[in-house]
């Protein structure tokens, strides 16, 4: 990259980064109380998107990423235009998971140009900043980043945008969730007790805010030896998110197994929606993309849209 370019982008991250410092507690708690005018920021904030959809879990490691990565991979695989936001600076696995490293180009606006892979646009924290030294960041300063990455950004025209949060649901995410324009959200668990209660948090913070709750789906649902091909093994409790969802009153969104094969591609940034797509596996994720679009048409009314982008992934 040309010096003036890597010049201008540092000086779009050193604005993404110190923009919140000094923001008071006072102002943190006027932006949580913005919530009634939600619906304006949702015009305002990204007009090209037509859909947001966060990724969220109460808990770490229960498989978010690899859901946000492959949710994004597969809708665009089916033709859908499609942005992939990573707002965990915490954690960032974005990058690593779609192979990325590079860092963006910006425009003459300065206006950060998300990298094209997979035929997702994307942008993580992790392409931008030292996330060691993310530790520090406060609240405020991670709502104002995300903020930042959606309105500075030339994300062009998106049937769906991906948002993988940070994991947990404390003030970072609830504020997160509050400022976002969110259609609605994909809660991930793996199927025991300890992230089911997790779990049950994660729905309760979207209803709290009033974004709907697209499923739950269940990660690393069983386990099934590469050699005995029809046995299921129930490794973390069986059905434990399935059941969960129908307590909750939310769509079951499916199951997804624990895989050697999902931890490879994962760390080889290739995400296993689109390898070999008729493998059981690849299956799983390609029926998750079909019931999280159904979840979203049926919730905007757009069943037209949803119709479109059936997916029917033949080779
Ligand atoms: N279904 C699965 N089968 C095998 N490994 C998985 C599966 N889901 C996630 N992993 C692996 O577990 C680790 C944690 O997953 P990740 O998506 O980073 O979780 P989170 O974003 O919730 O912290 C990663 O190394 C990932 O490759
Ligand atoms: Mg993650």
């Amino acid at each position: 990259m040309a010096d003036r370019e890597d010049e201008d982008l540092n000086e779009v991250i050193d604005d993404i980064v110190d923009k919140d410092d000094q923001q008071s507690g006072d102002e943190a708690e006027d932006q949580r109380q913005q919530q009634a005018s939600r619906p304006q920021a949702q015009q305002k904030l990204l007009p090209g998107v037509k859909n947001i959809i966060a990724v969220a879990s109460g808990k770490g490691g229960v498989g978010k990423s690899t859901i946000a990565v492959n949710l994004a991979a597969g809708l665009a695989r089916n033709g859908a235009s499609v942005g992939l936001l990573d707002t965990d600076i915490y954690g960032p696995s974005v990058p690593t998971m779609f192979g990325v490293h590079e860092r963006p180009n910006i425009t003459t606006e300065k206006k950060l140009i998300p990298i094209e892979k997979y035929g997702v646009r994307l942008l993580s924290m992790g392409l931008l900043v030292d996330t060691d030294q993310a530790t520090v960041w406060r609240g405020p300063m991670v709502t104002s980043a995300v903020k930042q990455f959606m309105q500075d950004a030339e994300w062009g025209n998106l049937d769906y945008m991906v948002l993988d949060l940070p994991p947990g649901t404390g003030d970072i995410q609830l504020t997160i969730v509050q400022n976002v324009p969110l259609s609605g959200a994909v809660i991930v668990s793996t199927p025991q007790n300890v992230a089911l209660d997790d779990a049950r948090k994660g729905v309760a913070m979207f209803r709290k805010v009033d974004v709907p709750v697209l499923g739950i789906v269940e990660n690393m649902a069983y386990f099934t030896p590469p050699e005995l091909p029809d046995k299921k093994y129930y490794i973390f409790g069986k059905h434990g998110a399935r059941n969960q969802a129908k307590k909750m009153d939310v769509p079951f969104l499916g199951e997804i197994p624990i895989e050697q094969s999902i931890r490879e591609t994962s760390d080889e940034g290739t995400p296993i929606v689109l390898q070999d797509v008729h493998s059981k596996t690849a299956q799983a994720f390609i029926e998750l993309c079909n019931r999280v679009a159904q979840q979203v048409a049926k919730r905007t009314n757009k069943q037209q849209d949803a119709d479109d982008i059936d997916i029917n992934f033949v080779e």
